[in-house]
C-alpha cells in the first residue's frame, strides 16, 4: 500500500471515529441556561411575589399533569413561604376537590360511579391530578409526569435545569435529529425527546399584580415556587447559618483575647 493510500485511509478512519464520537454525545442534554434567582447565595431569599405568581402557574398549568404530594395547603401561609394569609390558604384549599372519606353508608362513589369529593381544608395536601400511575401514564402517551415537590433537588442543575426545560421548546431541531412520535424537541432534556407538550406560552396565566406574562417570566416564577416546595425552610436555615457564623467569629475573638491574657506574663 502506498503511503498516500494509507494516509488517506487513516484520515477516513479518524473522520469516521470523530463522527461516531459526535453522534454519541450529540443528544446529551445541553447544560442548563445561566439564570439568576433571588434565592441563590448565602443571603438569598425567596421573592414573595414570584412565589405567589409561581403558585398560580403551578395551579393553572402544571397541576393538570403533575402532583405536588409533599405540600399541604397550610404551608402556603407558613413563614418563609409564599406569604398567603391563613384566610387565603383556607380559601385556596376550599377551591380544591379532595377525594372524600367514606360517607355514612360507607360509599366512596356516587350512583354514577364517580368518586365522592369534598372541599379541601388547610390540613390537606395538594391532591394529585390522576388516581394512580396507570391513569397518569395513559393520559400522557405512556410517560409519567413526575411529582414536582422535590424535582429541583432531584435533578442535577436544580432550578436552572427546570427553567431551561420549560423555556427550551421553541428551538428548531437540527435537520439530522428525529423527533419521535408524540414527543417534543427540547435540547435541555436527556435525549432531546420529551413527552411533555410545551406547557407554557406567552399569556398562559394572567397575573393580578400586572407582571408581564411572557414564557420566561412564567417559567422563572414557577421555578421559584418549586424551589420553595423542595426546600420550604431555606430562609430559616440560612438565618441560622449566619447566626452560627457570627457567634463563631465573636467567640474566636474572645478566645484570642483570653489567650493573650492568660499568656501575658509567661516568658
Ligand atoms: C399535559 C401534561 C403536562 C403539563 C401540563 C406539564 N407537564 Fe411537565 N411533564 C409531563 C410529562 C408527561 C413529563 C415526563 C416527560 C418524559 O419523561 O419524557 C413531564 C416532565 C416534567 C419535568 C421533568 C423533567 C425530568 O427531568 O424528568 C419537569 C421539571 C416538568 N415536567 C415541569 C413542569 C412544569 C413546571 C409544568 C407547568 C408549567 C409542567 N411540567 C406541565 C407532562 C406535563
Amino acid at each position: 500500500m502506498s503511503t498516500v493510500v494509507r494516509a488517506s485511509l487513516s484520515l477516513c478512519a479518524l473522520l469516521m471515529l470523530g463522527d461516531a464520537a459526535i453522534a454519541q454525545t450529540a443528544t446529551d442534554a445541553r447544560p442548563p441556561k445561566s439564570v439568576a434567582f433571588s434565592f441563590e447565595g448565602a443571603l438569598g431569599t425567596y421573592d414573595r411575589g414570584a412565589l405567589q405568581r409561581g403558585f398560580q402557574v403551578y395551579k393553572e398549568v402544571c397541576s393538570a399533569c403533575h402532583s405536588l404530594n409533599r405540600v399541604a395547603f397550610h404551608n402556603l401561609a407558613d413563614p418563609g413561604g409564599p406569604g398567603f394569609t391563613d384566610a387565603q390558604a383556607k380559601a385556596i384549599a376550599a377551591s380544591y376537590k379532595i377525594p372524600a372519606e367514606p360517607n355514612d353508608k360507607g360509599e366512596l362513589f356516587d350512583s354514577s360511579g364517580n368518586r365522592l369529593t369534598r372541599p379541601g381544608i388547610v390540613a390537606d395536601d395538594f391532591p394529585p391530578p390522576f388516581a394512580n400511575e396507570e391513569a397518569a401514564r395513559a393520559a400522557n402517551g405512556g410517560a409519567l409526569p413526575p411529582d414536582l415537590s422535590l424535582i429541583e433537588k432531584a435533578r442535577v442543575g436544580g432550578a436552572a435545569y427546570v427553567y431551561s426545560i420549560l423555556t427550551g421548546f421553541h428551538e428548531k431541531p437540527p435537520v439530522w435529529f428525529k423527533v419521535l412520535p408524540n414527543k417534543y424537541y427540547d435540547p435541555y432534556f436527556q435525549d432531546w425527546n420529551i413527552s411533555m407538550p410545551p406547557p407554557l406560552a406567552d399569556g398562559s396565566v394572567t397575573y393580578s399584580d400586572g407582571t408581564p406574562n411572557k414564557v420566561d417570566q412564567e417559567a422563572h416564577d414557577v421555578v421559584t415556587f418549586l424551589a420553595w416546595a423542595a426546600e420550604p425552610s431555606m430562609e430559616e436555615r440560612k438565618r441560622l447559618g449566619l447566626g452560627v457564623m457570627a457567634f463563631l467569629i465573636v467567640f474566636s475573638g474572645l478566645l484570642f483575647l483570653s489567650y493573650r491574657r492568660v499568656w501575658r506574663d509567661a516568658h
